[in-house]
């Protein structure tokens, strides 16, 4: 039987084509020369220490030894004057927070609202303490909370970070309750990073609210704190890092990242 149904065709044409293609020209390439002139505004210093940072060839037995001491000395040469504020990231390869089931192990309920301490039904194998109380916050996304920590000092003076206001402030808001304190947390035989002071909200614990932001892509920057002094050229960064942070079982990289906008 023969079909009729109505159907287009474009039909390419060279002058079709070419004025496609110029209005395509037209419409990106001021946004492509807009996002170069503000990448280029950004200067950027990036150390990466995990490989650095680990004296010897057993690196898992080294980062697995709880008595060890991990403190690591990094000196960087300040290539511009920087001027304040500048952002410190930490920036971690090849650790996929985007995994299905990682993704999925926390409870928002139980992050916001104090009577929700029970609710940890995706938090497993994170959800309740071996006597069988609640973990506050649950699940593997808070349990794996970060831990490396760093101190700065410019031309061997020790100088401030402040770690207030680096997590959203929607976040802080209306996702972490102000009067949900940490509970349970970190107490079980495996440690997977930094501990909670349990007299402190969720809603102030800013480095928790910023890591439970999960990162789209294997390789991420998460804000760590601000230098609110100026640094000049050729001045001399030296970071003190506790290396805590085990990336290196699943052979991830680690680095630090100070950035900040010219102009
Ligand atoms: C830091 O996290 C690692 C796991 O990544 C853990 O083994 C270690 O005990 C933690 N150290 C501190 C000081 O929190
Ligand atoms: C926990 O926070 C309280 C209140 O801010 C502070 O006084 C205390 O020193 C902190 N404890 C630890 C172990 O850091």
């Amino acid at each position: 039987m023969q079909q009729e149904l109505p159907a287009c065709k474009p039909l390419l044409t060279p002058a079709i084509v070419i004025s496609a293609f110029l209005l395509v020209g037209i419409i990106f390439v001021p946004v492509g020369l807009a996002s170069l002139s503000a990448s280029q505004e950004i200067v950027e210093l990036i150390d990466r220490y995990d490989t650095t940072c680990v004296p010897m060839a057993d690196k898992v037995g080294y980062i697995q030894d709880s008595k060890t001491d991990k403190s690591c000395i990094r000196t960087l040469t300040v290539p511009k004057h920087m001027k304040s504020p500048i952002q410190i990231y930490y920036q971690i390869g090849d650790f996929y927070q985007n995994h299905r089931r990682y993704v999925k192990s926390r409870s928002d309920k139980q992050l916001r609202y104090k009577n929700a301490a029970y609710f940890t039904k995706d938090c497993e194998p994170e959800g309740y303490t071996a006597d069988g109380v609640p973990i506050v916050p649950c699940g593997l996304i808070a349990w794996s909370l970060f831990n490396d920590t760093y101190t700065i000092s410019v031309n061997k003076k020790a100088i401030g970070v402040n770690k207030k206001d680096i997590a959203w402030q929607s976040d802080k808001n209306k996702k972490f309750g102000s009067d949900v304190y940490p509970r349970n947390f970190q107490n079980g035989n495996l440690i997977g990073g930094a501990k909670l002071n349990e007299s402190i909200p969720l809603s102030e614990q800013e480095d928790l609210i910023v890591w439970m932001r999960t990162a789209a892509l294997p390789t991420f920057r998460k804000l760590y704190g601000r230098i609110e002094t100026d640094i000049m050229a050729n001045d001399q960064l030296t970071v003190v890092i506790q290396n805590n942070y085990n990336t290196y079982s699943f052979g991830g990289s680690k680095a630090l990242v100070f950035q900040l906008h010219l102009g």
